[in-house]
């Protein structure tokens, strides 16, 4: 039997100032089935989405719901007939409660007209339950880690009662337990019969959940598949219409003296639902190493980085050597006096100015290389972004354009050059390839490589298994806060970082 249409998208068109994002594209939304929707960085995946939920109203082509034209001009009026998207870049308000953030601006009331928080809670908790977020829903949005807001914005749209449902890659931020529950709710909703696009770079989620693949490159598509028909290899193909390139292959490159030397880093800060906690941390990277931290969500991986780059000021203690300089910065300047850099996990908070151009990003934590005459030399500035732009392939029509025109995964690749641009001796990467497309991902690998066979000492944090024993010379694990153990390139194994990193309480 044929799978029924609930919402289809004909020859959609969109032009930004230019480029044109999407080029007479087609897709449909299938009751009951999941879409999956695939395509390089910037392919136009999210502006496809942001159409069919009613966030542009602006373009050319028709909407069709259960066969009968539509056109949103909001999202509340997508919203109304059922049409949600849990946006890539978290929308939610950090000075608000979770259950205030998922019913904002439809509070249920009263007879009296009041804000009525005992059923808005009470509502709140039940869609919570069900995404497997487990704090009170009276805690602050700005409290909890990414992927807690991840889960709460699904939340948020189960409580619209969707019947199409659109996921911009939701997995990017979750542990892989939040994912299974994800994955699990997702069965659930397929069986209740909701619609719905799954925007992802992890090819292995697709044989999972998806029941179609939809191929976008360019702004064009490229082909509508049934998953069973078709093979990771043939979608990979089709993504970036050629081979697949060459693989990342690690070099051997010799090590050098130890560029940075972590001592008993201790931290310990109360926020409102959790404690970041450390407990006598220490380790040591040499110039020219890759050093792997892997760990379960909550391990305490973020925290290290962050201490390290001085982001918890008077909370930690411990002692960093450096160029046999022995001190703890208070602040990132101090940081980054000292050579360290820092790529951070939420991008959209920590990384980048959504509002200024490319340019003046990628120069952002190196302006003062940038003065002349008491003013920024802007043409040089222009020539040092252009050179980021070419080198790590960033999608846009010029280093003017601001950052926040672009793709989520262009968006992630200037936060790496604004951090390049500072010449750090020491690089701290938090998840460096979240929400980078398979290809890319690749030429980043490459990219910390080369970082490292230039002398430079490197720590990367990473989820994703195959990536952090690709890249590096040596993993230590954490879990509850402290190191578990440290294994060598030719000891790494899954199993052995997983048990390495499960609690042991
Ligand atoms: N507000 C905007 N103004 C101008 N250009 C934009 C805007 N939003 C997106 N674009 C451009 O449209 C193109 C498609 O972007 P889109 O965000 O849809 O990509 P994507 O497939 O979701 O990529 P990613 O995997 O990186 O998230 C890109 O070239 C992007 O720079
Ligand atoms: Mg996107």
């Amino acid at each position: 039997m044929l799978d029924s249409v609930l919402l289809e998208a004909r020859k959609i068109t969109k032009r930004w100032p230019g480029v044109v994002a999407l080029d007479g594209v087609d897709f449909r939304v299938y009751a009951g089935r999941v879409n999956a929707l695939v395509g390089e960085n910037g392919a136009g995946k999210s502006t496809l989405m942001n159409i069919l939920s009613g966030v542009y109203a602006d373009y050319e082509g028709e909407l069709l719901l259960e066969g009968a034209p539509i056109r949103f001009r909001t999202t509340a009026e997508a919203q109304k007939v059922g049409v949600t998207m849990v946006h890539q870049e978290l929308n939610l308000i950090p000075q608000l409660n979770v259950a205030e953030n998922i019913f904002l601006g439809r509070e249920p009331r009263s007879c009296m007209g009041l804000i009525d928080y005992n059923k808005m809670h009470g509502e709140a908790q039940q869609h919570l339950r069900r995404v497997g977020f487990v704090h009170d829903s009276h805690t602050t949005l700005c409290d909890l880690k990414v992927g807690e807001q991840q889960l709460v914005e699904i939340a948020k749209a189960l409580s619209l009662r969707a019947r199409v449902l659109i996921f911009d890659e939701p997995t990017s931020s979750l542990s892989e337990q939040e994912t299974q529950t994800l994955f699990r709710l997702i069965d659930e909703l397929k069986r209740e019969g909701v619609g719905i696009v799954y925007i992802t770079h992890k090819m292995d989620e697709l044989s999972r959940l998806a029941d179609y693949v939809t191929v976008l490159r360019d702004g064009h598509l490229i082909g509508e598949h049934r998953v069973h028909d078709t093979s990771t290899d043939e979608i990979v193909r089709l993504m970036v219409g050629r081979e697949r390139k060459d693989l990342f292959v690690k070099n051997d490159h010799p090590k050098g003296e130890v560029a940075l030397e972590v001592r008993s880093l201790s931290l310990e800060k109360r926020l409102q639902n959790r404690t970041l906690k450390l407990e006598e941390v220490s380790f040591e990277v040499c110039r020219g190493e890759v050093l792997g931290i892997y760990g379960l969500m909550g391990a305490g991986r973020t925290e290290v980085v962050e201490t390290i780059f001085g982001l918890h000021g008077a909370a930690a203690k411990g002692v960093l050597r450096i160029g046999g300089r022995e001190f703890l910065p208070k602040t990132p300047r101090e940081a980054m006096d000292a050579g360290i850099a820092l790529i951070p996990e939420d991008r959209k908070h920590d990384g980048l100015v959504l509002g200024m151009d490319i340019a003046r990003n990628t120069t952002l934590a190196s302006l003062d290389t940038m003065l002349r005459w008491g003013g920024i030399d802007r043409g040089r500035e222009e020539a040092e972004a252009e050179h980021y732009r070419a080198e790590l392939a960033i999608k846009s029509h010029s280093v003017q354009q601001p950052a926040g025109e672009l793709s989520g995964g262009n968006q992630q690749k200037v936060v790496l050059a604004k951090m390049l641009r500072t010449d750090p001796q020491i690089l701290l990467l938090d998840e460096p390839t979240r929400g980078i497309d398979i290809n890319a991902k690749n030429e980043i690998y490459k990219l910390i490589d080369r970082l490292a066979a230039e002398g430079r000492a490197v720590v990367v944090i990473s989820s994703e298994m195959p990536e952090i024993m690709a890249l590096s010379d040596r993993i230590i694990t954490l879990s509850a806060g402290r190191v578990t153990a440290c294994f060598n390139r030719d000891e790494f194994t899954e199993e052995a970082l997983l048990k390495a990193s499960l609690p042991t309480k």
